[in-house]
Formats: C-alpha cells, sequence, structure tokens
C-alpha cells in the first residue's frame, strides 16, 4: 500500500472517555499496529496495552510528540487529549497550558509532517449570549470558561492552518458525551454519566446540576461515528475548517432519572447544584447541526430512551462480572 492509503494513526488522550473506545475502533478498522495510543497520566488498560501499540506523550512538548510520528510514520492524528471545563475552572492555567499549547505542538508538527488531524471543539464555545436553543452553527462565540475560551481560540486556529498552510483538519463540537467504558474525568456533563453508574451500584445518586438544567448529549457509538464520518469524508464536503455543531438528543438531569426508572423503579436523584451549575447554564439546551448533515452526512443513531437501555444493559453486566 502507499503511503497515501495506509493508514498510520496517532490517538492521543487514547486513556480517556472518548480516546480508548476510538482507539479499540480505529484498530478495529485499521489494524491493531497502525494505531499508536498515547496517554500521560491515566494508566492504559489491558485492552489497550494488548491490542497496539502505547506510547506516553506529554502533549505540551512538541519533541515528544514529534518523536512518536518519525519512529511510527505517522499520517493521521486524532488529538483528543484535553482538560475538561470543571478542572479547567480549577486550573485555568493548567488548561491553557494543554488545551492551547497542546493542540498548536499537534498542529505544527502536522504541518511539517503532512498529517492530518481531527480534534474535538465543544458546546463550551457558546456563551450565554449565543440563544440557547437549537443554537445555530454560526454564531456570537463569547464562552465564559477557559475551556471554552481555548476551544474557541482552538476552532480559530485549526481554521488559520487550513487557510494559511492547507492542512487537512478537521473538527466537531461534541456535546456531553456518554459511555459505559471510561468515565469522564472533570467535565460539566459528567453527571450524566456518574447517574448511570450510582444507580446501578447505590440506587441513589446526588446530581451536581439542578433538576430542569437541560444539555445536548450524545452516546458513544455516535461521538465514534462523528469522528470517523468527519475523517473519511471528500475535503470537498467539509465547508467548515472551524468546527461542526453535531447534535443528538437533549433532556433535563430529571427526565434521565426518569428514564433510569423504568429499569431501576427504586433508583432515587437528589439534587445539590454546584459550580459547574453556572457552567452548564452558560451553554447551550439544543444545538442545530443542520449544516454538519448537510455537508458530510451526520445523522445520530441514539435518543434518550435507546441509550438509557444499551447504558443499563451493559453496565449491569459489568457489575455483575465485578468490573466496575
Ligand atoms: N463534556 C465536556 C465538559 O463537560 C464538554 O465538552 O467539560
Amino acid at each position: 500500500m502507499s503511503r497515501k492509503t495506509m493508514k498510520r494513526i496517532l490517538v492521543t488522550g487514547a486513556t480517556g472517555q472518548i480516546g480508548s473506545e476510538l482507539t479499540m475502533e480505529l484498530r478495529k478498522k485499521y489494524d491493531g499496529d497502525n494505531v499508536v495510543a498515547a496517554g500521560h497520566k491515566r494508566k492504559p488498560s489491558e485492552k489497550l496495552l494488548e491490542s497496539g501499540p502505547f506510547e506516553y506523550v506529554d502533549i505540551t512538548s512538541k519533541g515528544n510528540i514529534e518523536k512518536v510520528v518519525k519512529e511510527y510514520d505517522i499520517d493521521t492524528i486524532y488529538h483528543l487529549a484535553a482538560v475538561l471545563s470543571a478542572t479547567g475552572e480549577e486550573n485555568p492555567q493548567l488548561a491553557w497550558n494543554v488545551n492551547i499549547n497542546g493542540l498548536y505542538n499537534v498542529l505544527e508538527v502536522a504541518r511539517e509532517h503532512d498529517i492530518r488531524v481531527f480534534w474535538p471543539s465543544s458546546i463550551a464555545v457558546f456563551g450565554p449570549e449565543a440563544p440557547r436553543i437549537n443554537t445555530p452553527q454560526d454564531t456570537i462565540l463569547i464562552p465564559r470558561t477557559i475551556y471554552g475560551v481555548t476551544k474557541v481560540a482552538g476552532e480559530l486556529l485549526c481554521n488559520y492552518y487550513f487557510t494559511r498552510f492547507g492542512l487537512d483538519v478537521r473538527s466537531v463540537r461534541y456535546p456531553g458525551i456518554i459511555s459505559s467504558e471510561t468515565p469522564p474525568g472533570g467535565g460539566t456533563t459528567d453527571y450524566a454519566v456518574e447517574i448511570f453508574y450510582e444507580a446501578i451500584r447505590n440506587r441513589h445518586y446526588t446530581c451536581f446540576v439542578r433538576e430542569d438544567t437541560v444539555l445536548p448529549m450524545m452516546y458513544m457509538p455516535d461521538c465514534i461515528n462523528a469522528a470517523l464520518k468527519l475523517m473519511e469524508a471528500d475535503s470537498s464536503q467539509i465547508k467548515h475548517r472551524t468546527s461542526y455543531n453535531v447534535n443528538a438528543m437533549s433532556f433535563s438531569a430529571g427526565e434521565l432519572a426518569a428514564e433510569i426508572r423504568k429499569y431501576i423503579p427504586e433508583f432515587k436523584c437528589e439534587y445539590e447544584p454546584d459550580f459547574r451549575q453556572k457552567i452548564a447554564d452558560s451553554w447551550p439546551m439544543s444545538i442545530d447541526d443542520s449544516v454538519a448533515r448537510r455537508e458530510w452526512g451526520w445523522n445520530p443513531k441514539y435518543d434518550l430512551a435507546s441509550m438509557t437501555r444499551d447504558m443499563i444493559e451493559k453496565l449491569k453486566k459489568r457489575f455483575a462480572e465485578g468490573n466496575f
């Protein structure tokens, strides 16, 4: 196979919530040896270590990234390593360093070595000035979190690298991601995952946002599909090089608890909002993703009911196996 058709992929943040599952999916598709998982702080799972190469990479060091890129002759990077919104508010300096300098290093290495890049942005790019219902693709972006600030700056940087250097960098604005494999860490939407673990383990959850808090969410299979579909699309289809809105479902914390109660009737959810409430209140409740649907065929499969059914089934099985 020529270098152009062969895929040699690097996934940063491969031990994280999205990275751990995306890496396994890419390894299924392109063969384990061709997909290098890179992590930093979190310990990699056995599954990740056994199914292909693993490297420790500090994303704030360009040399670290470059070394791996050269060693494995990488032609595509999925750059997922990031500090999320809640951790970011606790340590804004760290969030800036990891999210901005990390992305800058990846883009520079990509420019120098002719590498394609996928980088996730977030609904956190929006602030209270943007319409909160059906937030449009192109609207005012004045986020209030440092995480959102790094995502807006990152989107502009990606767009700059595309227009200035012709770098093939693509991005989606993910909503909260719900998954059963690896828990998220330090995000505002983490409650929508924790609630499942606690419902199964303790039949009780204390939620850190109000019952009526509505946010856009997406189930992991759709999240992975968005990344793969966008990266597989023909270049001519990708008209937006900042980042695409991608929607799947929206529900309140109370509606999620009610859906879980259909499977675990004794489940009790209490609400004790903390500092993350303010972050949630500054984000959209639903987003308009018609541009992504039109330009590269985005089409999510899971809604609240089908996601909840699948989550409960998967987590109950893991719980029964003592693998929680
Ligand atoms: N899930 C992320 C967070 O809550 C949003 O991109 O920080």
